[in-house]
């Protein structure tokens, strides 16, 4: 999604600016802009990459406070016209998000006298900023402030911002706004910087101030004062980010997907780490607040989340049911925000979302709390919106995920959904203290598995170049072995265009067995557990139709030999816990695939990191 930048500092800004972009790369682009503030407004836009606007500045760009873009075309081609920033007089804007009425507010400005040059709905933005700054459109004497006009302007806005604007009445004066689009600032010495996401700067600074929904700042570079929407003074500390930049940088993977993948065996132990007791068999996670009376009081959980997150949510709904006896529901964001669910008892609802920022993720939490319920959320960004917006939050300790595909931040999810699942157990009885403590014991051994698997990732490759000429893949799983699935299929269409169809095994002759071709790559996870069996019998039943299979299955499994094609073996591991190990096969397999098909694995086409509108 779009990336805004801001800067004001003592440096040139033009590089600070072109930098931090380069740094928001990774949520997905097809333009970019800056313009950078001196006696002028100077603009260079362009679409394509930011290479692409590298390539039309000048040697030096005098000025040193300046905002940027990278936009994601939601309103109009992706052309330069469009590219952001939009100006309008001595105005410079640019802005991530969408004004729904834009339509409507553009006619006004017609009716003003505004000429509108490009098709976007952000250039009603710094019209507006402009008609509320100066009464008219060809006007210089200011009718009020900047902080009233901006005021006025939000106050007009429908729909959801992060705004970062320039003007050239206001030397060395940035000025930001945020709804529902995320916006931090940076503090560095003399220097402050925006932008939508910490990367950004985070070279720079990891002192941080997030702005809040409906607040402004007015922002110089040896301060940023926050007013409300109604202009009132609000009092902000910073908070330091622990990330560094090793943690973002590629450190000498060929893609960030190939290194997050190498990080699982640190970030699954660094997200459990410090919560489990195995002498004790128990499971520390005092951020929830939530009594163990209040826990065995619950009636229901209610699971929003969208995407690879989903697939999570699902494995968390077996593990809830299994081992906390409660009865959980997995709803997509955007099929919940419109639906008309039923919400009473007690009802907990986790939004699960590595970003903290997917617009229906927080729009259905928003609605779930319209009815009453307690919600939580579990997120691997401090500060995201989705902290705020929930009652209290489990943190993934994934660190920084670059890479579009979710890796890192799955596995980290998934970990934190057995935390709960076995803090609710021993809550509600469903799981005693010998099971736990059988649990945590598993649990600690999955890093050093996981680095097993990725030691032994050449077979993974050898396989992945075997059929990367396919056309269509099938995933199958039982239990808990289904989102495993689901999510080996998303992994694999989304970054090597394969199409890919995650299955339950046991629909597969309810429909798609129609498909199955001689040659047809059919991905069986296949690990030992309560539905092994009836896994075997899929994987026949495929094998008689033509298909090829390749199975993922535990190392000490001679059985599976007799009917797979190809065998991707984990190390045997708690029931429960292997689709841990199987996911990251998967995600290897997939990086490989789009590896040999020569396709862009961190940046996907058509896709973006942060998934900010609807
Ligand atoms: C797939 C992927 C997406 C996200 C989805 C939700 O690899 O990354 O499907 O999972 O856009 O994003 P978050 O978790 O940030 O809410």
């Amino acid at each position: 999604m779009c990336g805004i930048v801001g800067y004001v500092g003592r440096n040139p800004a033009a590089p600070i600016l072109i930098d931090s972009l380069k740094k928001l790369e990774y949520r997905g682009y097809d333009s970019a802009g800056i313009t950078v503030l001196n006696s002028s407004l100077t603009t260079y836009k362009n679409a394509g990459m930011i290479a692409d606007l590298e390539s039309i500045l000048p040697g030096e760009i005098k000025g040193n406070i300046g905002i940027g873009h990278t936009r994601w075309a939601t309103h109009g081609q992706p052309n330069t016209t469009n590219a952001h920033p939009h100006l309008s007089g001595d105005i410079a804007v640019v802005h991530n998000g969408i004004i729904e009425n834009y339509l409507e507010l553009k006619e006004k400005l017609i009716q003003a006298g505004y000429d509108f040059k490009s098709e976007t709905d952000t250039e009603v933005i710094v019209h507006l900023l402009h008609w509320h700054l100066y009464g008219e459109v060809s006007s210089e004497s200011k009718k009020c402030d900047i902080l009233t006009a901006f005021r006025m302007t939000l106050k007009e806005l429908e729909g959801s911002y992060a705004i970062a604007a320039v003007c050239r009445n206001e030397p060395g004066l940035l000025v930001v706004a945020r709804k529902d689009s995320p916006l931090v600032l940076g503090l560095g010495n003399g220097e402050i910087f925006a932008a939508s996401d910490v990367t950004a700067f985070l070279k720079h600074t990891k002192s941080v101030m997030f702005v809040d929904d409906m607040e402004i700042a007015l922002v110089r570079n040896e301060g940023a004062e926050f007013f409300g929407i109604d202009g009132t003074p609000i009092t902000k500390h910073s908070t330091t980010i622990e990330w560094d930049i090793e943690a973002a940088e590629k450190a000498g993977y060929q893609h960030y997907m190939l290194k997050e993948i190498h990080e699982q065996a640190t970030s699954v132990h660094d997200t459990f780490s410090g919560k489990v007791s195995e002498m004790e068999g128990s499971v520390n996670l005092d951020e929830l607040n939530l009594s163990n009376e209040q826990i065995q009081h619950l009636t229901r959980i209610e699971i929003i989340a969208c995407g690879t997150s989903w697939n999570a949510g699902l494995l968390g709904k077996y593990l809830f049911e299994q081992l906390a006896g409660i009865h959980t529901d997995v709803d997509t964001g955007s099929e919940f925000r419109y639906g008309y669910p039923v919400m009473c008892g007690e009802v907990l609802t986790i939004a699960i979302t590595q970003s903290g920022e997917t617009a229906d993720t927080l729009a259905a939490v928003r609605g779930a709390k319209s009815y009453g319920c307690r919600a939580m959320a579990i997120t691997n960004v401090v500060g995201s919106t989705i902290t705020r917006e929930t009652d209290s939050v489990l943190y993934t300790r994934a660190g920084p995920e670059i890479g579009v595909a979710a890796t890192k931040t799955f596995t980290a999810q998934m970990i934190t959904l057995y935390l709960l699942a076995l803090r609710f157990g021993r809550a509600r009885g469903g799981v005693n203290v010998d099971d736990a403590k059988n649990l945590i014991i598993a649990l600690k051994r999955i890093p050093g598995q996981i680095q097993m698997i990725l030691n032994k990732k050449d077979l993974i490759q050898e396989c992945a170049l075997q059929f990367a000429d396919s056309n269509d893949y099938f995933f199958i799983g039982r239990h808990l072995n289904y989102p495993v699935a689901l999510e080996g299929a998303l992994k694999l269409k989304e970054i090597s265009y394969i199409h890919a169809e995650g299955y339950a095994a046991g629909e597969l002759k309810h429909g798609p067995l129609a498909l199955i071709n001689d040659g047809t790559p059919i991905v069986a996870i296949a690990t030992k557990g309560h539905t092994y069996d009836k896994m075997l019998s899929n994987i026949k039943e495929v094998k008689a139709r033509g298909a090829v299979v390749i199975a993922v299955a535990d190392e000490d499994d001679t059985e599976i030999e007799k009917y797979a094609d190809v065998v991707l073996r984990i190390p045997p591991s708690h029931e429960l816990l292997s689709p841990i190990l199987s996911s990251v096969v998967l995600q290897l397999l997939a990086y490989y695939t789009a590896l040999a098909r020569g396709c862009p694995v961190d940046k996907p086409r058509n896709l973006a990191k942060s998934v900010t509108v609807e």
